[in-house]
């Protein structure tokens, strides 16, 4: 299927790293919200980060201004419903997520592929609620989706090879570099990344280092561009924590067990940088 029409569901963080990438190589998109503040918010961020681009010569006004006039809004859900592929980038919770596809599926066209965005949850279980397992699939980008290569793309047990070559090659339209992940938990980057990012946070909770010494060590000894725990800040200890939930339920392996000291963070509400405290201080 040649894919030329995006829905993005959710002008979060991802969404609009996504909706970013898509109307820059040339796919119309059509974003939605229940929050219009979000949307507005997020049309603001694109357009931003397009036009440092344009400051530092990297893209001109023109490549610029035809991206942004390739992205609409609606905070309509089922306005997406006849495009050719819809990528649910919601918060990750499976209810939410399910919530989406419930309201979209009476009207989603035959032929569209639907996707989610997310970082951990069962590919075969999200798609086993919908009406087209074979056309479902898992399409994980990577914050920031417009600087990191990866897309990362995840078969159900039903997904079908027309629908994987068809994401493969709106991968490669995109200018980004696609690695295939069977359906388990976490998929390949969140299986590796999070345990690590887990056991800097044990390193601090048993006191062998400080923030800065454990983030300097990983920074300039393993040549991270990130330290563990300014990264563990930069995605979110909410989705840190519920990444580890999923490792350690799904695999039933206490190597996968969430440090106390996240757990701790999360339910105090240092989030992070989006609430502007986490093992940093943003305020
Ligand atoms: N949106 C758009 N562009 C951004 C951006 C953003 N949020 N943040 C940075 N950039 C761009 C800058 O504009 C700049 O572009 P140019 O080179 O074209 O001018 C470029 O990225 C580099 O930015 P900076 O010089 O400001 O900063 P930096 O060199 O320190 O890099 C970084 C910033 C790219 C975020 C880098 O620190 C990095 O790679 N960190 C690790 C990120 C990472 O590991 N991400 C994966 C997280 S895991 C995940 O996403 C999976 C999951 O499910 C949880």
């Amino acid at each position: 299927m040649d894919i030329k029409t995006v829905g993005v569901v959710g002008a979060g963080q991802m969404g609009n790293g996504i909706a970013h990438v898509f109307a820059l190589a040339g796919f119309d998109v059509t974003m939605t919200d229940i929050s219009p503040e979000a949307l507005t918010a997020s049309v603001d961020k694109i357009a931003a980060n397009l036009d440092r681009q344009v400051t530092r010569e990297k893209m001109t006004q023109a490549e610029r201004d035809a991206a942004m006039s390739r992205i609409t809004t609606t905070g309509t859900l089922t306005d997406l419903a006849k495009l050719d592929l819809v990528i649910e980038a919601a918060t990750e919770k499976e209810a939410v997520k399910h919530a989406i596809f419930a309201e979209l599926l009476p009207h989603l066209g035959e032929q569209t592929i639907l996707t989610s965005n997310t970082s951990s949850i069962s590919i075969t279980r999200l798609a086993s609620q919908t009406d087209r397992p074979e056309r479902f699939m898992g399409f994980h980008f990577m914050n920031p989706v417009p600087v990191m290569q990866l897309v990362e793309l995840i078969r159900g047990i039903a997904t079908d090879n027309a629908t994987y070559r068809s994401l493969e090659a709106v991968v490669e339209k995109l200018g980004k570099t696609s690695a295939s992940a069977e359906d388990f938990p976490a998929f390949i980057v969140n299986r590796i990344l999070m345990p690590m990012i887990n056991e800097a946070i044990y390193t601090l909770y048993e006191g062998v280092g400080s923030v800065q010494s454990i983030d300097t060590s990983l920074k300039l000894g393993a040549n991270h561009p990130m330290g563990p725990l300014e990264l563990a800040d930069f995605i979110g200890l909410d989705t840190c924590l519920a990444i580890m939930n999923v490792l350690h339920d799904g695999l039933a392996d206490t190597k996968y067990r969430p440090c106390p000291l996240l757990t701790k963070y999360v339910e105090a509400g240092w989030l992070g940088r989006k609430t502007d405290r986490g093992f940093y201080d943003y305020r």
